[in-house]
């Protein structure tokens, strides 16, 4: 699988390691401290490593991503599972948190229900994510299925509220940042084959003007040096 052939670009790459998403979830809860947290699909563990928690638990499907969080960031439980089927009791967790990952998810409304269950009541669920505008939906979500086969879907942030709201969890807060990625190490992060990694390329290369205008593309000729997307901060409550 991908991601457990590229747990050491994960750890240090800098779409993951810092962000305004992470910084303002650390501003978020800069006078709250959680007795037990949990990070699903935390990969190297960026996320999970600025937990305000006493405990902290991790999941994730990739063995080596795991042991990546293990060894680097001193993680004492991590646990592989599939973020839709969590092996935790229910009631367990004041927070859970999940970065960046849920595009992966075949069934973001099974995950969603998951959370719900772990938590205990009055608990919260911070969920930062991919999101879609209207505009690029289609053509981000095309383009990164090129560069990733295990992406699946990044919704549009009403999607997202409506999946939690049909769980049952109340929107606390919403907010969304504008992320840049540097191209060579986004399209290279999981170890393409060059013919994978021209298909990117050429996937971005070829987008219409007002798509490559939305995700603000820098290209010098044919390189392209960046582009921008957008990341959401949704907190939701277990009432
Ligand atoms: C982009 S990384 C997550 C980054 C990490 N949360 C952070 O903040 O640094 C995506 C992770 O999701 C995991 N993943 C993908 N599908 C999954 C699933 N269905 N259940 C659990 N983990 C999954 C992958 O193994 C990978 O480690």
């Amino acid at each position: 699988m991908g991601f457990d052939n590229s747990s050491e670009n994960y750890l240090k790459s800098s779409d993951h390691s810092v962000g305004s998403d992470l910084e303002y979830f650390t501003s978020y809860f800069k006078d709250k401290r959680f007795a037990k947290a949990i990070d699903v699909a935390c990969a190297a563990g960026h996320f999970a490593n600025v937990f305000p928690a006493d405990e902290v638990f991790s999941t994730d499907l990739s063995f080596n991503m795991l042991q990546t969080a293990k060894k680097e960031m001193g993680f004492y439980m991590p646990a592989l599972s599939k973020a839709e089927f969590l092996p935790y009791k229910s009631d367990t967790f004041d927070l859970v948190g999940c970065r960046i990952a849920m595009h992966h998810f075949r069934n973001p409304c099974m995950f969603m229900n998951e959370v719900f269950r772990v938590l205990k009541n009055g608990g919260l669920f911070v969920l930062i994510d991919s999101v879609v505008g209207k505009v690029e939906d289609a053509d981000l979500n095309r383009l990164e299925l090129i560069r990733d086969t295990s992406h699946h879907r990044s919704l549009q942030v009403e999607e997202i509220i409506g999946i939690a709201e049909a769980e049952n969890f109340l929107l606390e807060d919403v907010k969304v940042f504008l992320k840049l990625h540097k191209f060579d190490e986004w399209a290279r992060r999981l170890k393409p084959s060059d013919e994978q990694y021209e298909a990117t390329c050429q996937a971005f290369l070829t987008l219409p003007d007002k798509i490559k205008k939305e995700l603000r593309l820098i290209q010098n000729g044919d390189k392209i040096e960046s582009y921008t997307d957008k990341k959401g901060f949704f907190c939701f409550k277990k009432p």
